[in-house]
């Protein structure tokens, strides 16, 4: 049988979990993949660190260049834009297929690794990278392929979810919930990405980008996190019988006459913002680090994906959906191109957000 040797950079949370599916469940994934899929190796900053996950000592390096010399397919859960970049572009130049969950590296420097992958025959995945275990960049990119989307909005950060709903059902303090989101795996290694609501923001320019199939990055989402959020405010929405939710949101609007390019036509308008939700909003049952993510299309209508938003075994989930699926193309020599934007709308900011659902 065909034998696909694989790259794993990083061994944190996520990786961890990955390595772990890939050795336990070899012979159920080689059977799926068409191929046997090998753990050629681990790299990590430190080889030697004692790991929650045991796993073989052989498998770690320091080098990841040279264990991505030798792959077939990347497995890119290192997180941060540098060395991820340089390592990505690597492995795809070396035309090898990369999985990732890198949101971050993708909203800002997304279309030239695209560009790079697609010139060299390579895919580069990353359902991982928006809303955890929740299958949405597959349904976006390809089951609503022949559909207008017009609106994406929901909960897409696990580790504010949680602080939020803490603060809310139990009162923890701010800075407990949040050093328990910590503890459990779901918050980014800076958490600050996750509070000031960079990491929402970077999914949210990713899922524009899939949804209305535009080029949108980081820069071009509006973003306000939950650093200001008190448990006086918890309190009084409470009291009122609503509940403050951190939310994504983008949408196709209209720029009329006399708007960006002085005729009428579609813009985007990206944005991430806490939000007060009546209690019997759907989403205001989002508990945990759990997402929720509503898509609205022309013809569709409106669908709802909900599940584990963060945590390194649901977020692994992801990663090896993605990694059985390139194998599969790889073994039939017919990698996907990514071909994420096919026009350039403009991007409307908005004066003044809506607080309120
Ligand atoms: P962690 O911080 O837990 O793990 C990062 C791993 O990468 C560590 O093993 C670390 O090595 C290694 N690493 C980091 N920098 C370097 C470097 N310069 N050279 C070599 N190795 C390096 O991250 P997570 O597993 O939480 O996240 C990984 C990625 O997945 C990120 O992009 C994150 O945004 C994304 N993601 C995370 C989710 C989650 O719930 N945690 C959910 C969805 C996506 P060492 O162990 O030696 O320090
Ligand atoms: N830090 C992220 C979150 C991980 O809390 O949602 C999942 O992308």
């Amino acid at each position: 049988p065909k034998v696909l040797k694989v790259a794993l950079l990083g061994c944190g949370t996520v990786g961890s979990q990955v390595a772990r599916i890939l050795l336990e469940d070899a012979d159920a994934l080689a059977a799926r993949a068409g191929a046997r899929l090998t753990l050629a190796g681990i790299a990590v900053r430190n080889p030697d660190a004692t790991r929650d996950v045991e796993l073989p000592r052989e498998l770690f390096t320091a080098d990841a260049e040279g264990l991505i010399d030798g792959a077939d397919l990347v497995i890119e859960l290192m997180g941060g834009i540098e060395p991820a970049r340089t390592l990505i572009l690597r492995a795809v130049r070396n035309g090898a297929s990369v999985v990732t969950g890198n949101k971050a590296l993708l909203a800002q420097e997304g279309p030239a690794l695209f560009e790079e992958a697609d010139k060299n025959n390579a895919e580069l995945s990353f359902e991982a990278a928006v809303a955890g275990a929740i299958p949405i960049i597959r349904p976006i990119r390809e089951s609503l392929s022949g559909d207008r989307i017009t609106r994406v909005l929901g909960i897409v950060n696990g580790t504010t979810n949680y602080i939020l709903d803490q603060m809310d059902s139990t009162g923890a303090a701010f800075a407990d919930a949040l050093a328990e989101a910590q503890r459990l795996g779901y918050a980014e290694a800076d958490p600050t990405a996750d509070v000031e609501g960079h990491d929402a923001a970077a999914k949210a320019a990713l899922l524009a980008t899939l949804a209305f199939h535009t080029p949108v990055s980081l820069d071009d989402v509006r973003c306000q996190g939950i650093a200001q959020v008190t448990a006086e405010d918890i309190a009084a929405a409470k009291d009122s019988g609503l509940v403050i939710k951190l939310l994504a949101i983008a949408e196709l609007v209209s720029v009329g006459e006399g708007g960006t390019e002085g005729r009428g036509g579609e813009g985007v308008s990206v944005r991430v913002h806490p939000t007060l939700l009546p209690r019997e909003h759907p989403l205001s049952a989002v508990r945990g680090a759990f997402n929720a993510v509503f898509v609205e299309a022309e013809n569709a209508g409106e669908l709802m994906f909900y599940g584990a938003g963060a945590g390194g075994r649901p977020t692994a989930s992801a990663v090896m959906g993605d990694l059985v699926s390139t194998a599969r193309r790889v073994v039939a020599g017919a990698p996907g191109r990514t071909d994420t934007a096919t026009r350039v709308l403009p991007i409307v900011g908005v004066d003044a957000v809506t607080t309120s659902y």
